[in-house]
């Protein structure tokens, strides 16, 4: 079995099969929707789908506590680097690359990307998603995307669907169920929303949208799913 636990607005947790933690997003210690601190978090590898705050802001800290291997794009990385991240592996949008856990994809996600603590603005980025492959399993993590045609590449490959539901910064819910008539995942988990009143919304009116397309999974933070 593999299990992926929820932390609040976009950070997860994922340890697969083989029992290598994953921690996607980190945005632990500053997330009003988190419980757990930084401090405690273990990890065998960080992955980060752009430099934005909310998805990066406790990546140097664990990455250099536990020796995680960093794993985004090449100038997230590089500024992890610059910051004494000892383990890193750049990649960018569309490459793949197989880790002894699995296989990880970047995919395109529309959406700015700073880095934040970059104060000379070196290392902007853009945003990514990640497709993650183990055990024949699938899980898509769409990070902070618009709804996009570019989804439509991916139909037929996911099985589970970390999908933002926010509006404001993200896609909303209803460009988020067009996402799921692109993708045709067979499990959604909704992300980035409820963290601020900015991205308020009702994960059960979106399951009830999403209808009998897939099945919605809403997570509390700190609750996980198990496949
Ligand atoms: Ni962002
Ligand atoms: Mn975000």
């Amino acid at each position: 079995m593999a299990k992926l636990t929820y932390y609040g607005h976009s950070t997860c947790a994922l340890v697969t099969d083989d029992g290598t933690r994953l921690v996607i997003d980190p945005f632990f210690d500053d997330n009003p929707a988190c419980h757990v601190a930084a401090a405690d978090v273990e990890a065998d590898y960080v992955l980060v789908s752009h430099g934005h705050g909310d998805h990066f802001s406790d990546c140097i800290p664990i990455a250099r506590r536990t020796g995680a291997t960093v794993i985004s794009s090449f100038e997230v990385v590089s500024f992890c680097r610059e910051n004494g991240v000892k383990n890193g592996h750049g990649m960018n949008v569309g490459g793949g690359y197989d880790f002894p856990f699995g296989r990880v994809k970047l995919t395109p996600a529309v959406h700015t990307g700073s880095v934040a603590g970059d104060q000379q603005g070196a290392h902007a980025s853009g945003c990514t998603g990640f497709l993650i492959e183990f055990n024949g399993k699938r899980v898509y993590y769409a990070g902070d995307t618009a709804l996009t045609m570019d989804l439509t590449l991916l139909k037929g490959q996911v099985d589970i669907a970390l999908l933002p539901i926010g509006d404001n910064f993200t896609m909303g819910p209803d460009d988020a169920v067009r996402a799921v008539e692109m993708i045709e995942p067979k499990v959604i988990i909704p992300i980035h929303y409820n963290t601020w009143p900015v991205i308020a919304q009702d994960p059960q009116v979106f399951k009830a949208k999403v209808g009998d397309r897939a099945v919605v999974e809403v997570l509390e933070s700190g609750s996980s799913y198990e496949f």
